[in-house]
């Protein structure tokens, strides 16, 4: 696997939320090498999104591949009435919103963006499209919430379809039970290799976790890697 500093790295490290540097090269990877553009009519979703830090890789991912249509970020904190955020300073700044789609737009400016300010499952069970790529970070990644979502995903996806699970083996454990379940025989997916052993000691041997505005990433000496990946077969 060819690794390089990315050129959104500083981008990516500025803005405030959960990824690590290893995640988001892990998962801007993944989509490079396994998006099929064949299903590029399909849109992509990142459910959980907060103001994007989990989509910056994979919108540059999909750009960087001729991807043109609507990339949409749910997340409830896109609806001032749903929920505050006690940790989060950067949603006091009333142009939040404006700021996350500005960002965006110069990483990835023939992908068109949305955000949806509704809780995930209400959402799955309006819309009507199918999804080429799915990035669940919801919540508090527990399986009721997980299922609800897989519920509707499941009759949303298509051949190809990319779906990612963040905090898949950390301290939570839904999301890895789902990952499991989905991947293993008869689930209907099969898992991605996203490469952490290389991806980490380049990530250390670079120092890029340096500077990450990660709630993970303790004194930026801790990388985690607990992105998990599926393709629908
Ligand atoms: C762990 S954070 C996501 C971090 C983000 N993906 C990142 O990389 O910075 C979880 C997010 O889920 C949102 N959330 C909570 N309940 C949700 C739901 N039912 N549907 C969608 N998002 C939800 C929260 O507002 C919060 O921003």
């Amino acid at each position: 696997m060819n690794l390089e500093i990315p050129w959104w790295i500083d981008t990516f490290r500025k803005t405030p939320g959960a990824f690590s540097v290893s995640e988001a090269l892990a998962l801007y990877h993944a989509v490079k090498d396994n998006m099929d553009i064949n299903i590029f009519h399909h849109v992509a979703i990142d459910l959980g999104s907060n103001i994007g830090k989990s989509s910056i890789p994979a919108i540059v991912a999909l750009s960087e591949l001729g991807y043109e249509d609507f990339f949409y970020m749910c997340d409830p904190i896109f609806e001032p009435l749903n929920i505050k955020h006690p940790g989060c300073y950067w949603l006091d700044d009333p142009n939040f919103e404006k700021k996350t789609d500005a960002v965006l737009k110069i990483l990835a400016p023939n992908v068109k963006t949305d955000t949806i300010g509704m809780y995930s499952t209400i959402f799955l069970k309006e819309y009507a499209g199918r999804f080429n790529y799915i990035m669940i970070d919801s919540g508090e990644h527990l399986m009721p919430l997980l299922e609800q979502e897989m519920f509707y995903i499941e009759k949303m996806v298509v051949p190809g379809t990319l779906l990612f699970l963040h905090d898949c083996g950390a301290q939570y454990v839904a999301p890895y039970e789902m990952y499991n379940k989905l991947g293993d025989e008869g689930g209907g997916w099969r898992k991605l290799d996203l490469h952490y052993p290389e991806i980490v000691e380049f990530v250390g041997k670079n120092q890029l976790e340096e500077g990450n505005q990660s709630w993970h990433c303790y004194n930026n000496v801790y990388s985690p890697a607990f992105v998990g990946g599926l393709i629908k077969l």
